[in-house]
């Protein structure tokens, strides 16, 4: 299928199990898999589908386990893997920078794509707390916030769901070890509305040859979500032409009503981090 393709993106060496030297290690719910599936219509990556939990949940089944678990690759390919709760796991930053430094000579990259962090604490709610017909058992607020003694209400900073959002902190943790051409952070909003331009600045921040086109995205107003035409990157395929990739029903889907009262106290709660995020990295992502 890579026939047409021109000569530097053809591949080099023998295909074979390879350890990730590029990896999206979060934030859940911030648009993780449709940050994969773009990057993969690159035609010098190869990517896990699955999510492997190598470093927060099976590093003791070893090194050799992990290399098991990835495709077959090639030695010009950068080698893929995303796991969205490497970024918040206690101990895995130091991990992972081992594993870069010990197996990789320090050629790891890191991609981190963050969404509105009241957003994504509904969208985490809508995924982990509705059972297969959207009941809850209790309600957003019920996890989000506490009393106080007086009565008023106040944001559970305990609860997992917003201590994911604090991505200053979590991201400077990994900002004490990995450089700034090793991690770069993706903005879920952008990548939803723009995709091409998001998309662009990973293909750069990776060092890729240029090839992801606009053509590659196509917007579906029934999803209400930009879709992939891998058609383009695999030109002599029986894909369908009309047949579109686009993520499935549990990626952009409806979330639960959440009172603008709740809303502005979790927005209060979350905007002294927003703003450390955006120090950190030099872009503002203009939350409300
Ligand atoms: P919602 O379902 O809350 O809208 P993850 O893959 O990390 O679980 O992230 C899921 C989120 O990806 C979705 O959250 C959705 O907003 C976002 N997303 C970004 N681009 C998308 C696309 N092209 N199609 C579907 N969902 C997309």
């Amino acid at each position: 299928s890579d026939e047409n393709l021109p000569k530097i993106f053809e591949k080099k060496g023998t295909p074979m199990k390879r350890f990730p030297n590029l990896i999206i290690i979060g934030v859940k719910k911030g648009g993780t898999r449709a940050l994969l599936e773009m990057i993969k219509l690159h035609p010098q990556v190869c990517s896990s589908g699955p999510e492997i939990h190598y470093f927060d949940r099976y590093y003791n089944k070893g090194i050799e386990w992990y290399r098991e678990r990835m495709p077959l690759c090639y030695e010009n390919e950068l080698i893929m893997e995303k796991t969205p709760s490497y970024f918040v796991t206690s101990g895995v930053t130091e991990d992972i920078f081992q594993y870069s430094t010990e197996r990789l000579n320090r050629t790891l990259k890191l991609l981190v794509i963050v969404r509105d962090p009241t957003r994504r604490a509904i969208s985490d709610f809508t995924q982990t707390q509705g059972n297969e017909i959207g009941v809850f058992k209790r309600t957003f607020e019920e996890l989000a916030l506490k009393q106080s003694i007086d009565g008023e209400p106040y944001v559970n900073s305990q609860w997992g769901a917003i201590k994911i959002g604090v991505y200053s902190k979590h991201l400077k943790r990994w900002q004490r070890y990995f450089k700034p051409h090793e991690i770069h952070v993706v903005s879920g909003e952008h990548l939803i509305k723009q995709p091409y331009d998001e998309i662009k600045r990973v293909e750069k921040f990776l060092n890729l040859p240029s090839f992801i086109k606009r053509e590659h995205f196509v917007y579906n107003k029934t999803k209400g979500f930009y879709c992939f035409d891998k058609q383009i990157s695999q030109p002599n395929t029986n894909v369908n032409e009309t047949d579109l990739r686009c993520l499935g029903s549990s990626k952009g889907r409806a979330h639960v009503f959440v009172s603008t009262k709740t809303e502005t106290l979790l927005r209060d709660y979350f905007r002294p981090f927003n703003e450390e995020l955006y120090q950190l990295i030099g872009r503002n992502f203009g939350w409300p």
